[in-house]
């Protein structure tokens, strides 16, 4: 007889601590992937069932849950994480037990887990369009603020190579904050910036602090026309935390923005707002959380069963209609092929796309190949 028991997933993302907002909309694209294909029969007849913890933003707790799901809930596969120190906290223990995770969130690169596949952007499909985009049009004189941790450290020093590839190019300051830092914890940075009078700012601050760094840069005068501040972190969730007048007219680099204007994303949009309302500031991430559920369902479809080594051989390769286009897993690094875009928000707190990718780009977790030029090749100038 055919099995019907449901397919229990494990998810890993936190609805409190500093990092909650941006993951509540990963735990929603999940959700939604999740009640998506139960609703069409689920996995040849099985439902997926979630079992969802929250870590509470802490890289230990990531780690300690990670365990749990596997040894206590007999998990094999985990959607979670945002921020890279947890991730890099979670690894040793998939690796261990040999489970799967799938990470919906743009990181630094330079990691390739054969137990991780990997769903946002690598650096090639967002740093290097960001540092095009922000050197042709503003200049070459970068301030970069970031949270203390190592995405923005490893984030910081890829834009400070490419940034010095450019004559003239010049890291003006590196600063970091704790992560949950408040508004008057930027006083002193925005003073500086003011002070040092840079092309445009690099911001690698994450999660609910963003909004602090937005205010505190609006309070001091300082604005987007004059000193545009740029970013792969800043979506439409954090707009939604800052308010739309104070994201307005600054910079950011992302596969998916909800305002792409495509009949795919258009009705994906339609039926996550019919079953969860409108709450939530769907982003990058959530599309990422969303599309990764559906690759794992398509690929377990094929292998009928949810451990790694038999769901691997259907995930690499895989490609999907997305919410973004087209994408597809890239079977020699576990990355997927992404649409970098650049957006500048606007005053609905969307953001209008100026630049985008005519096809997928091949994602470079290493940056093998990270001269500027190479991105511009598969572009198209929208305004
Ligand atoms: C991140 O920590 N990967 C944003």
């Amino acid at each position: 007889m055919a099995n019907s028991d449901p397919v229990r997933v494990g998810i890993l993302f936190s609805t409190t601590g500093v990092i909650s907002t941006i993951e509540k909309s990963q735990l929603m694209g999940t959700l939604f992937a999740i009640e998506e294909i139960n609703e069409s029969g689920g996995i040849n007849g099985r439902e997926i069932e979630p079992i969802h913890y929250d870590p509470q933003s802490s890289p230990g707790l990531y780690r300690v849950l990670a365990e749990r799901l596997i040894l206590k809930d007999k998990i094999n596969v985990i959607f979670g994480c945002y921020k890279s120190s947890t991730r890099k906290a979670v690894i040793p223990i998939i690796e261990k037990w040999n489970r799967l995770l799938f990470y919906p969130t743009l990181y630094e690169g330079f990691e390739c887990s054969s137990n991780i596949i990997y769903t946002g952007a690598a650096p090639n499909q967002n740093s290097v369009p960001l540092a095009e985009f922000m050197m042709a049009n503003y200049g070459a004189r970068v301030y970069m603020v970031g949270s203390d941790y190592i995405y923005p450290y490893e984030s910081n020093r890829i834009m400070t190579d490419l940034v010095l590839q450019r004559p003239g190019g010049e890291k003006v300051a590196e600063r970091y904050v704790a992560l949950d830092a408040s508004e008057a914890d930027y006083k002193d940075i925005v003073a500086d910036i003011k002070n040092c009078q840079p092309d445009f700012i690099f911001s690698t601050v994450v999660g609910n602090s963003t909004s602090c760094f937005y205010r505190a840069y609006a309070e001091a005068g300082l604005n987007s026309r004059e000193m545009p501040i740029a970013s792969l972190t800043t979506l439409e969730a954090e707009l939604a935390q800052m308010g739309a007048d104070v994201g307005q007219g600054h910079i950011s680099s992302a596969p998916y923005f909800q305002s792409i204007d495509s009949p795919a994303n258009t009705a994906c949009l339609s039926s996550f707002r019919k079953r969860f309302g409108s709450d939530f500031a769907v982003n990058a991430g959530w599309e990422a959380a969303y599309f990764q559920v559906h690759l794992f369902a398509n690929a377990m479809r094929l292998s009928e069963s949810d451990a790694i080594d038999q769901l691997m051989p259907n995930l690499l390769g895989q490609e999907y209609e997305a919410p973004q286009g087209r994408i597809k897993v890239d079977p020699s690094n576990h990355h997927t092929c992404l649409y970098p875009r650049i957006g500048i928000a606007n005053s609905e707190g969307q953001f209008t796309i100026v630049r985008q990718a005519m096809r997928a780009v091949h994602p470079d977790p290493y940056l093998v190949t990270h001269s500027l030029g190479d991105w511009t090749k598969a572009l198209n100038t929208v305004i």
